[in-house]
């Protein structure tokens, strides 16, 4: 999935998951569990185009959202405002300032693709929360749907933003790597009522998670999970967790 985030591609990517995610109930989602922990202000990590940024920042929530990809930050500062936009990497960040809470939502987990790469980021993650601020992120829950794709899996998904109709026909598989990964080879086409023309195609291996791995990597960086929400989402099984700084009890870690 790296491709479509960069290179003129991040408008094909804004236009579809405009259709795949219902970003608004994704802000309600988060947002609630905001509120629930009193967190007005937000770091979101791999921010994109700012899809869901948008309503936080309607709503009032102190938003700023993070991205590796400049293309991806430059589409979010152009439809949003670049003071809510910065360019980085969620496994070595540093704010001016802490912030109460940070979420990763949108699978953006499964880029964490190494052991070391979790570590980091939970790591960067600690030193930019307040004490006891929070931290939701989403992940691929492996138990299913590593087991969904088992032997090999096709799928189709199409989208019609802007009176453009777009198509992708996905091969997922898993591999044998150190993690638990699989690797999603996908087509983008434009359809047309008498045509389908190939705009790109995008292999790339992507990791998912189990339940325990994240227990512990949490509990190794000093936070304690408060909630593992399972949560229905487009394509994927996924889970959410939420996760509290406490006080670091084991600095050498990372
Ligand atoms: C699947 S998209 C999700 C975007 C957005 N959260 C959404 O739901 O539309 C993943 C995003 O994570 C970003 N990303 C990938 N690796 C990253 C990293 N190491 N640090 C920050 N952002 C990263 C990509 O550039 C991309 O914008």
């Amino acid at each position: 999935m790296q491709s479509l985030y960069t290179n003129g591609l991040e408008h094909l990517y804004d236009a579809m998951y405009q259709t795949f995610i219902n970003y608004e109930e994704e802000y309600l989602f988060y947002s609630t569990l905001l509120n629930k922990y009193k967190k007005n202000q937000v770091l979101e990590m791999g921010s994109g185009t700012g899809n869901l940024a948008k309503y936080f920042v309607a709503n009032g929530f102190d938003y700023h959202g993070l991205d590796y990809s400049a293309d991806m930050v430059a589409l979010a500062s152009q439809k949003l405002s670049k003071k809510h936009f910065i360019q980085g990497d969620m496994r070595d960040f540093k704010l001016n300032q802490t912030t109460q809470s940070i979420i990763i939502t949108g699978r953006t987990s499964s880029y964490l693709l190494s052991n070391k790469n979790v570590h980091n980021a939970l790591h960067a993650i600690y030193n930019n929360l307040e004490n006891q601020g929070i931290l939701c992120f989403d992940f691929i829950d492996a138990n299913r749907f590593i087991k969904s794709i088992k032997g090999g899996v096709n799928m189709e998904h199409a989208a019609t933003y802007k009176q453009k109709t777009y198509y992708r026909e996905s091969f997922l598989t898993p591999t044998t790597s150190n993690n638990i990964m699989f690797n999603w080879n996908a087509k983008y086409y434009e359809v047309t009522e008498d045509s389908k023309k190939l705009i790109t195609q995008d292999d790339s291996e992507v990791r998912a998670f189990t339940k325990n791995e994240w227990e512990l990597f949490l509990y190794l960086n000093d936070f304690e999970l408060i909630e593992c929400i399972d949560k229905p989402s487009y394509m994927f099984d996924t889970y959410v967790m939420v996760a509290r700084k406490m006080a670091q009890k084991n600095p050498n870690v990372v």
